[in-house]
């Protein structure tokens, strides 16, 4: 029988898988929460532009062309604590706790704020953090602060599944925590991004670094974002 994946990397506690994730997900048991940023199904309106344009984003307009509220249902049919960055995009239950990013450098045209849907039991919350440039050839990395502190709201123990890996960010939060995380990817060139960024983080002495406490400077800008 053959995998339902194209390859598998198991990088420290971090094991990624080269596939579909609706083609992948089925293999995959004892997931103990989700945080995750599929595609928003964006990429339509942002053919046109300076932004459009430029070259970094040329992936992004192949890749977000669909958000398939399937991905969803079958995130939620594992009823763990779960994040779903974008989630605004697709039909989800009523929650109490929506995150906020507050992209504290946004200009006008681009969104002041990103959300995301979660079934956690907490009052909503923001998190202070300025869009960066981007970085690891991946259109749309996630700033690393901002999903260490999603991880900390997430809490609780076990494997963090992200269907929706792209460069990897949650899966290099998870190694930073000491977390196990399984990643999946379709794409190739952003698997290898992300493979690379985890071998770097297992590779640091330093490797273990906790969450930042929500409000801390460099949520505002103030100190230079980075993966060491
Ligand atoms: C918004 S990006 C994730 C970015 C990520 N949070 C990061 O910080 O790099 C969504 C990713 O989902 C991937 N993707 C799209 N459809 C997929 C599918 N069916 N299975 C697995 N990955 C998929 C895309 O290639 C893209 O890299």
């Amino acid at each position: 029988m053959s995998n339902s994946w194209k390859r598998k990397e198991v990088i420290g506690d971090c094991t990624l898988y080269l596939g579909d994730c609706m083609e992948v997900l089925p293999t995959i048991r004892s997931i103990g929460a989700v945080l995750t940023d599929p595609p928003y199904g964006l990429g339509k309106r942002m053919q046109g532009g300076t932004w459009g344009a430029k070259d970094e984003m040329s992936g992004f307009l192949e890749w977000d062309l669909e958000a398939r509220q399937e991905w969803i249902d079958a995130i939620l049919a594992l009823k763990v604590p779960t994040v779903i960055w974008g989630a605004n995009y697709f039909q989800v239950p009523a929650a109490r706790c929506w995150l906020f990013w507050n992209k504290v450098n946004a200009v006008p045209t681009m969104a002041d704020a990103e959300m995301a849907w979660t079934n956690l039991d907490k009052p909503a919350k923001r998190f202070n953090h300025p869009v960066g440039r981007v970085e690891f050839g991946h259109p749309t990395t996630k700033p690393l602060p901002l999903f260490q502190w999603c991880l900390a709201m997430l809490g609780g123990g076990g494997v963090v599944l992200d269907p929706f890996l792209g460069s990897g960010t949650t899966a290099v939060a998870c190694a930073k925590a000491g977390r196990r995380c399984v990643g999946i990817e379709k794409n190739e060139s952003y698997f290898e991004i992300a493979c690379d960024r985890i071998r770097k983080v297992y590779a640091q002495p330093d490797m273990f670094v906790s969450a930042p406490a929500p409000q801390l400077p460099q949520q505002l800008g103030l100190l230079k974002g980075g993966e060491g």
